[in-house]
């Protein structure tokens, strides 16, 4: 008999095929995230789990699943994931590193042009008819070339972002957890700043951190203070990484000139006020979302879930210690 894994977020045709080959698949067929109470309902008979960053695998699901003996997230975060909880019961948890770094890499600089020379401000300008001359001094943006990148977070995605500043002549700042090696740095021109330096002295500053206890409100009102009045807040990685009411305020005091935003503290919600605010550029959560990249997002997942439900090791697990 074929084990049983759900799958929660809706998959093409070609990826739940190569599922169902080996699996007895329940699938979400819906672009809308899986209810909580279908996910705990029907965890129950399940060997293995698809999920995606809008379902939350915490004690509670875990505790309803006690044949699970499979996580396969399909991110690269997984602070949607109790990791904790799940080790202790043995099941391993994947994620899906690697496919979506210049993916990611690429929405981050959208986001640090777009916010810059106010793209999406200019669209709804003409979308509006509001386009009525051209003027000499009207509508001006920010230079972007040779200026002053912070990159907060300097792992594979934070790397990918470094590289494509170095094309636009921009000084690269950089704070992470640990330094990285000097050779690296030299290739990347990138160089090592504690947080305050690199806040106070940036033009641009783009999170790449993951969301964990100790990164959560890692930018807030005190840290926002130290930016330049002239520089722009980048966040592709999670939203309560930004303490975004505090963001709101110093955006509407003048603290910072604007903000490029993916992602949200309590998505898909905004901080009252946000919406409001012309130097901002809004993004729903599509820092992967490439069709390129979501294919062998979902083909990683699928990977990791065939290999972990058929005694090997899943390539990308995130608690190794679970596999003996
Ligand atoms: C998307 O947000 C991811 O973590 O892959």
């Amino acid at each position: 008999m074929k084990q049983k894994i759900l799958v929660c977020g809706n998959l093409p045709a070609s990826v739940l095929d190569r599922l169902r080959e080996v699996f007895e698949v329940e699938g979400n067929f819906e672009d809308l995230p899986l209810k909580r109470a279908r996910l705990l309902e029907s965890v129950g008979d399940k060997e293995g789990l698809m999920s995606m960053i809008t379902d939350m695998v915490d004690e509670e699901v875990l505790s309803r699943a006690p044949r699970l003996r499979m996580i396969a997230n399909m991110a690269v975060g997984y602070n949607n994931v109790d990791v904790k909880a799940a080790t202790a019961r043995k099941i391993p948890v994947t994620n899906t590193p690697d496919v979506l770094t210049e993916t990611t890499a690429d929405l981050a600089f959208t986001l640090i042009l777009s916010v810059a020379r106010r793209v999406a401000e200019g669209d709804r300008m003409v979308r509006e008819g509001r386009f009525q001359f051209w003027a000499p001094f009207l509508f001006l943006g920010t230079e972007v070339t040779g200026k002053t990148l912070g990159i907060i977070g300097m792992g594979r995605i934070g790397k990918a972002v470094a590289r494509r500043a170095a094309g636009f002549d921009m000084r690269i700042l950089y704070h992470n957890r640990d330094r990285i090696d000097a050779a690296e740095e030299k290739s990347l021109r990138a160089e090592y700043t504690d947080m305050k330096t690199l806040l106070a002295s940036s033009d641009f500053v783009s999170i790449h951190v993951p969301l964990a206890e100790n990164t959560k409100h890692l930018i807030g009102m005190a840290e926002l203070s130290l930016m330049k009045p002239a520089a722009f807040l980048i966040n592709t990685s999670r939203g309560p990484v930004v303490d975004e009411p505090a963001l709101v305020s110093a955006l509407q005091d003048g603290v910072l000139a604007g903000a490029g935003l993916d992602v949200y503290e309590n998505e898909p919600s905004l901080a009252p006020g946000l919406a409001g605010l012309a130097n901002t550029v809004l993004l729903p959560h599509v820092g992967s979302a490439t069709l390129e990249t979501r294919m062998k997002m979902a083909m990683m997942a699928t990977d990791n879930l065939i290999a972990g439900l058929t005694g090997r090791k899943p390539p990308n697990l995130v608690n190794p210690e679970v596999w003996k």
